[in-house]
């Protein structure tokens, strides 16, 4: 008896972990264990011996119980201290800040942008910018053997092998929203579409993909004078200023007769943009009233409707308000460069709180 206790204790105060400790349980006072099968044998003993042997087996049992269970609570002591140690959290700690995302100036002028127009009644269209070449050509009067097509420089799509219809494009401007929002609405109509557009090209003021957003306005009299106000007021409003000059130049689009092109007056003095001064002028826009075989192809009757259309540059305007010099550097994701120019995701624009911070 005296070797069980030694054996048992022993091994007992030696147990690693709880499994170790239930595997002693059961070797020892489980139902085939060793002090159990000695309790067995009481039966064969003389009384004297029973009486000598009882009490001392189950002085045995219990003193194997009692090192089991303190062991037990000293190992889930061990355990909970362990715990304390590694998953410790100072609460007196000043709380950490997360570091600030900003809008990116495109997101942010779209927002103005889109503020300014929603004051003058104009709601916000989109599509697609993986477009069909109708929708992006042929609706907007530009046939197969056009020039404007290889002028755009597009980026076609790629068909799979054997299928011969022709290839949808990356969307060279945002001018097939006008078509959807014509077919989908009707007149009178007037919305904005801003977006990204794609073409084949690269330098300071040119990148491959940029952003524009098209005006469209149709109703019974609208004339030329509407678009020419409407974008005065607009270009006030968004530069903040009453003495903005924009220079209207005629030109040419096929989906518009007549057509023109606004300038806005700049100056790039010592690499700094800046607008309203200066000998110098940025082109932002091309503009005109919509020409008849483009009301057709969006379902409005040309005897009818009339209005105006514009593409401005978003990336452009961008520039000439917050003063970034290379065009390039919006996509860069250069986060320095994000930091100094970004904004406040909060500082939602409108026009009674102020545009701009
Ligand atoms: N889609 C033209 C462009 O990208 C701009 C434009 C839009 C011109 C609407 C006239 C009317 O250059």
């Amino acid at each position: 008896m005296e070797d069980l206790k030694a054996k048992y204790l022993t091994a007992i105060a030696e147990a690693a972990d709880e499994s170790a400790l239930e595997s002693l349980r059961v070797a020892a006072v489980g139902k085939k264990g060793e002090v159990s099968l000695k309790m067995r044998e009481l039966g064969k003993m003389t009384p004297e011996e029973r009486q000598v042997a009882g009490p001392a087996l189950n002085a045995l049992k219990d003193e194997i119980n009692s090192a089991l269970s303190a062991k037990k609570a000293a190992l889930a002591d061990a355990a909970l201290d362990e715990r304390l140690r590694s998953e410790w959290l100072d609460v007196t700690l000043p709380g950490r800040q997360r570091p600030a995302g900003t809008l990116h100036p495109i997101s942010q002028v779209s927002e103005e942008v889109a503020a300014i127009f929603a004051d003058m009644g104009f709601a916000v269209a989109e599509g697609p910018r993986v477009e069909s070449d109708w929708y992006n050509f042929d609706a907007l009067n530009i046939p197969g053997h056009h020039p404007a097509r290889a002028e755009m420089d597009t980026f076609y799509m790629k068909r799979a092998e054997g299928d011969n219809r022709p290839p949808h494009v990356l969307r060279t401007h945002t001018s097939p929203v006008q078509i959807r929002s014509m077919q989908e609405h009707g007149a009178p109509l007037r919305v904005i579409c801003p977006g990204g557009v794609y073409r084949c090209d690269y330098d300071q003021t040119h990148t491959p993909m940029f952003h524009q957003v098209e005006g469209l306005a149709i109703d019974k009299d609208i004339s030329m004078a509407n678009l020419k106000w409407v974008l005065e007021e607009f270009v006030r409003s968004y530069f903040e200023v009453d003495d903005v000059e924009l220079r209207f130049r005629a030109s040419h689009f096929p989906f518009t007769e007549p057509s023109a092109e606004v300038d806005i007056r700049c100056s790039w003095e010592g690499g700094q943009l800046k607008v309203g001064e200066g000998d110098d002028w940025l082109e932002i826009l091309g503009s005109g009233m919509v020409h008849p075989k483009v009301l057709e192809a969006g379902g409005i009757d040309p005897a009818e409707w009339q209005g105006f259309a514009f593409g401005m540059g978003i990336d452009r305007i961008a520039m000439l308000k917050y003063g970034i010099p290379d065009l390039r550097a919006f996509f860069d994701s250069d986060l320095r460069w994000l930091r100094n120019y970004g904004f406040r995701a909060l500082d939602v624009p409108t026009i009674n709180a102020g545009l701009s911070r």
